[in-house]
């Protein structure tokens, strides 16, 4: 059984500690693509970066004679001049990439254990994004039957290697929990979600979220799930949120080539660049100029920066932040803006597995009022049960009439009774002074929902002040309630 023990969770995120053959890793984590034919960082020297655990392409090794040689006498740990646990790569890119792989799954899978990996991959079939329908299904169909035949090949249980499963399926949900559902029935020791790299290329991030949530739903909640390909640090929030535990990056390496400098919001070309933003080793060592020179470094500070934002998810993890991380990250860029949203729309799923109570939350912006939370309020406002007169008001005031309830309105959670007031999470969490527009449509959506759920035995009075005037919903209170504008002290003195 796989030894995965989570620690915290967030979100659908969590931070977990996984046993491999060679010690003890702490996800989320992201593993370095090692490829032994061009280095540009040495696997010994990641650590220090933060690296616990690398990834290196089992199928090039295999190619190359003297390197097989070396790996099958020697092990891959001892290839790579390292003893941190390796997770191998079956050549499934190259499949993908150059259409020519010579070698097959069995024997790419044998050779992995043969070598000393610690996590192995099969052969699968990374279909690219918009294919037919129809194509990816068959693509689907050769990737299952090469899972069925890694498991038949490495039983479970009691196992050095681990054996990932892989999840296919292009860019049709059906077929991603379809993927999901059948990988999980064979029972691997983690899963992996392949076929996303044209995706990430062209910033598909929306369709990203609506296939990691179709993969993720149908797999075990006890077992990591690594994402393929994603090693740019922008995605890392969002894909933990989601429950992506493991990554690999070559990005550090590919960026670095192309002279851009990775950043936690996006990607900046050398050659733009006035000064070095960042504070790592390198940046704080070196100029620009030395920078464009040496592509090494710009691939060290890309690495720093990678495993910098890596901690700062776990450490929002850890105090139930990782929305407000989320949502700052993916204001950086607009198509991780309709990322974003995506996951506002997945916000019920998210809820259904996101910790009951936390901190209080902190509005940020618009999509802050479809937090999981702000729908678990929603929810649950079928508790209060009401009758007699009842004020629902957007400012609280010292009352002339009686009532038998008084509630108050925050948005975007909606009515809530002023004797919570101090509560969690409507009371505790801060919301601008000046809240848009959504967060109000929300919050009276809220208002109306209380107002129909206790028509029968209560009578409402709703009241509202100025900042609320012309709301398309004032209207539709006012079939349940008798609505008044509230015209402050203030006001009447003007007028
Ligand atoms: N690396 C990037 N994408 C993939 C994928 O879909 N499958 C495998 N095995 N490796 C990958
Ligand atoms: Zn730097």
């Amino acid at each position: 059984m796989t030894e995965f023990e989570i620690q915290h969770k967030d979100l659908m995120g969590r931070i977990g500690k996984l046993r491999t053959a060679h010690g003890y890793i702490e996800t989320p984590t992201i593993l370095p693509v090692i490829n032994p034919n061009l280095v540009t960082i040495e696997a010994a020297e990641m650590k220090k970066y933060g690296a616990e655990m690398l990834i290196t392409n089992a199928y090039i090794i295999y190619r190359k004679p003297d390197l097989r040689e070396e790996a099958l006498t020697k092990g891959v740990h001892s290839l790579l001049g390292t003893e941190i646990p390796i997770m191998t790569d079956s050549g499934s890119y190259q499949l993908y990439e150059y259409r020519d792989v010579e070698v097959s799954n069995r024997e790419i899978l044998e050779f992995q254990q043969r070598i000393g990996s610690d996590v192995c991959v099969p052969l699968d079939i990374p279909t690219p994004p918009y294919v037919k329908h129809k194509r990816a299904k068959e693509d689907l169909e050769v990737t299952l039957s090469r899972l069925r035949e890694a498991r038949s090949l490495m039983p479970a249980n009691g196992q050095d290697n681990m054996l990932a499963g892989v999840v296919q399926g292009s860019t049709f949900t059906d077929l991603r929990a379809d993927s999901a559902r059948q990988a999980a029935e064979l029972e691997f020791d983690l899963y992996a979600i392949g076929g996303v790299v044209p995706l990430l290329e062209s910033h598909g991030f929306a369709r990203l979220v609506d296939l990691i949530m179709a993969s993720k739903q149908n797999l075990p909640l006890n077992a990591p799930v690594h994402l393929f390909g994603a090693g740019h640090p922008m995605l890392f929030s969002l894909a933990v949120a989601l429950g992506c535990d493991l990554f690999d990056s070559a990005a550090y390496a590919i960026f670095a080539k192309d002279k851009r400098y990775l950043t936690s919001d996006g990607t900046k070309k050398l050659e733009k660049l006035r000064v070095l933003p960042c504070s790592c080793p390198v940046c704080s060592t070196y100029s620009v100029a030395e920078l464009k020179e040496n592509t090494d470094l710009l691939a060290a500070h890309n690495l720093w920066v990678t495993f910098e934002e890596m901690r700062m998810v776990k450490q929002s993890i850890a105090e139930g932040s990782l929305w407000e991380l989320c949502e700052r990250r993916c204001r950086a860029y607009p198509s991780l803006v309709d990322a974003l949203k995506r996951m506002t729309n997945h916000s019920a799923v998210i809820e259904r597995y996101d910790a009951a109570t936390k901190r209080p939350f902190f509005y940020l912006s618009e999509y802050s009022a479809h937090r999981p939370e702000v729908l678990r309020y929603a929810n649950l406002l079928d508790r209060f049960q009401l009758s007699g007169r009842v004020l629902i008001t957007t400012k609280e005031e010292r009352e002339e009439e009686e009532y038998d309830h008084i509630y108050l309105v925050k948005p975007p959670f909606g009515p809530y009774p002023v004797e919570l007031k101090e509560s969690y999470p409507v009371g505790q969490s801060e919301i601008p002074v000046e809240i848009d527009d959504v967060a109000k449509t929300v919050a009276l959506q809220n208002v109306l929902k209380l107002l129909e759920l206790n028509s029968e035995k209560a009578e409402f009075v709703f009241r509202y002040d100025s900042s609320w005037d012309g709301h398309t919903l004032l209207e539709e209170i006012g079939k349940y309630a008798e609505v008044r504008r509230n015209v402050s002290a203030q006001e009447s003195v003007v007028s």
